[in-house]
């Protein structure tokens, strides 16, 4: 992932959450950076931080709601006036909602799918109409899309749907200068919440969590090498795999033992 000239970008969503600084301080390294979330003044603020580590590189920002058709196309709009193109592109944007499906509201149901599912195709479906020759792009999952999770189940769904969508679209793109990766992390302590989180689920929890810093380079080092999927650290590339040996039934019983004690909003 490198850029390509002045007006050639990193596009990288959720740029002012945990994992989202993550990736763009370590793209700032590779070039360009055209940040994305929803709060101007955290953009303008992680702005200012990257371009004091980065004082060489072009960093362009625009807030937007990422569940709204309105929010998206002014985004798209702006890009266009401005004429970027992109050689890379990190989705990694996502909201994680908690509970019993029977406990959501209609507009969370809705929430939960744009922000993680929607908006994420949506931006990869322009991105990649004006990419660069070459383009780069790394989505982040998570390992919650591996197995369907009761009580995390739109969640996980979301998650396994990214897992599935960019599979084929790496094969749609094979030949054409287009690398795809799905990362699927286990716990990465980015907020208060995921940390208490961590810390409850004991052993696992620690063998698991990984930093946001790991997970980005991670990622990045495996869309380099167009790699389908990453799951990074050992331990959580064992919990992938090794439970399958197991009925699903079992898995999902024992799943459900454990997240039907957790109950989280996202806004
Ligand atoms: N932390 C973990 O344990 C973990 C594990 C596996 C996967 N993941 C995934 O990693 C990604 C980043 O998570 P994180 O831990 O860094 O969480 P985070 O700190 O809460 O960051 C989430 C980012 O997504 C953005 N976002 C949320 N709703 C949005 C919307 N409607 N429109 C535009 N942007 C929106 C937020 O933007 P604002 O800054 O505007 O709020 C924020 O920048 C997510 O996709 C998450 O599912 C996290």
């Amino acid at each position: 992932m490198k850029t390509a000239g002045e007006n050639s970008f990193i596009f990288i969503t959720g740029a002012c959450g945990g994992l989202g600084r993550a990736f763009a301080f370590a793209c700032g390294e590779k070039g360009n950076l055209f940040l994305t979330a929803r709060s101007a003044e955290r953009l303008a603020s992680l702005k200012r931080e990257l371009s004091q580590k980065y004082p060489s590189i072009r960093i362009e920002s625009f807030p937007c709601d990422l569940t709204s058709t309105d929010s998206r196309e002014a985004l798209f709009r702006h890009v266009e006036e401005c004429g970027y193109t992109f050689a890379g592109l990190c989705n990694v944007a996502g909201a994680d909602i908690q509970k019993a499906f029977e406990r959501y509201s209609r507009e969370k149901i809705a929430f939960q799918c744009r922000v993680n599912l929607e908006g994420t195709l949506c931006v990869t479906h322009f991105v990649l109409a004006h990419r660069d020759p070459a383009l780069e792009i790394v989505t982040v999952g998570s390992l919650s899309g591996v197995y369907p999770m009761p009580y995390f189940a739109i969640y996980s769904a979301t998650k396994a749907a990214l897992a599935s969508f960019f599979s084929s679209l790496r094969l749609e793109m094979k030949g054409r200068g287009v690398k795809v990766t799905v990362v699927q992390p286990g716990g990465i302590p980015t907020r208060p919440d995921i940390v208490a989180d961590i810390k409850g689920q004991g052993l696992w929890g620690k063998l698991s969590a990984k930093s946001p810093q790991y997970v980005a380079r991670k990622g990045l080092a495996a869309v380099a090498k167009n790699k389908r999927i990453c799951i990074p650290g050992f331990w959580n590339k064992a919990i992938a795999r090794v439970p399958k040996l197991v009925p699903l039934s079992w898995r999902m019983h024992f799943i459900a033992r454990r997240w039907r004690k957790l109950e989280k909003d996202a806004f």
